[in-house]
């Protein structure tokens, strides 16, 4: 029988999403500012090695998915490495990657053959103009990502899409369309405020049940599931294989029903996206702690973990930004 990992509110905790940098190549302005230099050095980043031990002791307590995320997860060099070693790990049989795919043509099929399954990708507006104001970067790069990860075999692919007014609130058919074409599920998500950028991002906020009545005048919407450990919450356009889920901690969330704890680059796990509250591994697992140590480490910062987040309460509260744990 499998261990069963739990947090003071009864909810089991199967899920470890991992940030492998806080670094980032785009800057999308809800999310890192620009000119940040202040990034986590060299010197704190958890080695392979150290990540490959925290993760081995999660899945002895019971975990068994774990997401890569960042920052942005590709920049990590030689991250193919790392994920062949935790697709190797015993009791981790969902192994997955977020990521923004500006690298994921140089990257995807070494990924995938390192044993990552299946991929979500960020992708707010599939217009070139449109991506350059919103994230300073290249629309060519992730669309020849999304290619390459197709090509290279990933299943499913989740585009991820931060629905704003006035940004890019007038794409979101347009985006339904393209999923639909390449056979990608589609996900959109409301704005949260995680830091300063986050909290102006805010100001475009979308409640996102307006753009599920919005499409359903237009598509025959009828429920539908999706693989995955997230809390999106999903509907299928009648007659074809188009899956939609909306991600919607604002208007709807969903923290009864959380599954998840995060590590950071720095070897902090955080016990919830929402809230402060952490737990530092990193020192511990650098002063010689044994396996049995660490477990009860992680089942210790597991009792801090908190019931729900206050974003609608305590908009200011999150000072860390998204990219610091990549969401
Ligand atoms: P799967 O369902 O397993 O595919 O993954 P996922 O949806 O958890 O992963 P992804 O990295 O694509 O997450 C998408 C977005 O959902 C994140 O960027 C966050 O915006 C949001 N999200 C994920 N987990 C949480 C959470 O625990 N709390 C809140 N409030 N939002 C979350
Ligand atoms: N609110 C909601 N989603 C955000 N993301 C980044 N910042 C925010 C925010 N403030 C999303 C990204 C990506 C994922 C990692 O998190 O667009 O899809
Ligand atoms: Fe879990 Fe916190 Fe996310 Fe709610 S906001 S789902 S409690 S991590």
């Amino acid at each position: 029988m499998r261990p069963i990992l739990t947090d003071p509110f009864n909810r089991t905790i199967d899920y470890v999403r991992l940030s492998v940098t806080d670094r980032c190549d785009l800057r999308c302005f809800y999310c890192l500012p620009e000119g940040t230099h202040d990034f986590i050095e060299p010197e704190e980043w958890l080695t392979f090695d150290e990540i490959e031990r925290v993760i081995a002791a999660f899945s002895s307590l019971g975990v068994r998915r774990v997401r890569v995320t960042g920052g942005e997860p590709l920049v990590r060099k030689n991250l193919a490495d790392l994920t062949a070693r935790l697709s190797q790990l015993p009791g981790i049989d969902d192994l997955s990657l977020s990521t923004n795919a500006v690298g994921l043509a140089r990257h995807a099929q070494a990924l995938k053959v390192s044993g990552i399954e299946r991929l979500n990708v960020s992708l707010d507006t599939l217009r070139a103009d449109r991506f350059k104001e919103i994230t300073k970067g290249r629309l060519d790069k992730v669309l020849a990502g999304l290619i390459a990860a197709k090509a290279a075999g990933f299943a499913p692919i989740k585009i991820n899409m931060v629905v704003m007014k006035g940004i890019n609130d007038d794409e979101v058919e347009d985006m339904v369309e393209f999923c639909m074409e390449h056979d990608f599920t589609l996900r959109f998500i409301e704005t949260m405020p995680m830091g300063e950028t986050g909290r102006h991002a805010t100001d475009h906020f979308v409640d996102l049940q307006e753009v599920k009545q919005r499409l359903g005048q237009r598509y025959e919407l009828i429920p539908g599931i999706m693989p995955g450990g997230g809390p999106a919450r999903y509907v299928q356009v009648a007659g074809t294989d188009l899956r939609i889920g909306f991600i919607t901690p604002i208007s709807q969330h969903f923290c009864e029903t959380c599954n998840r704890v995060r590590l950071s680059v720095d070897g902090t796990l955080y016990l919830c996206l929402g809230q402060e509250n952490s737990y530092p591994l990193r020192e511990l697992l650098r002063s010689g702690v044994d396996d049995e140590g660490l477990k009860s480490a992680i089942m210790e910062a597991l009792t801090l973990k908190p019931e729900r987040h206050e974003f609608r309460e305590k908009p200011s509260q999150v000072v860390r930004f998204m990219s610091f744990t990549g969401g």
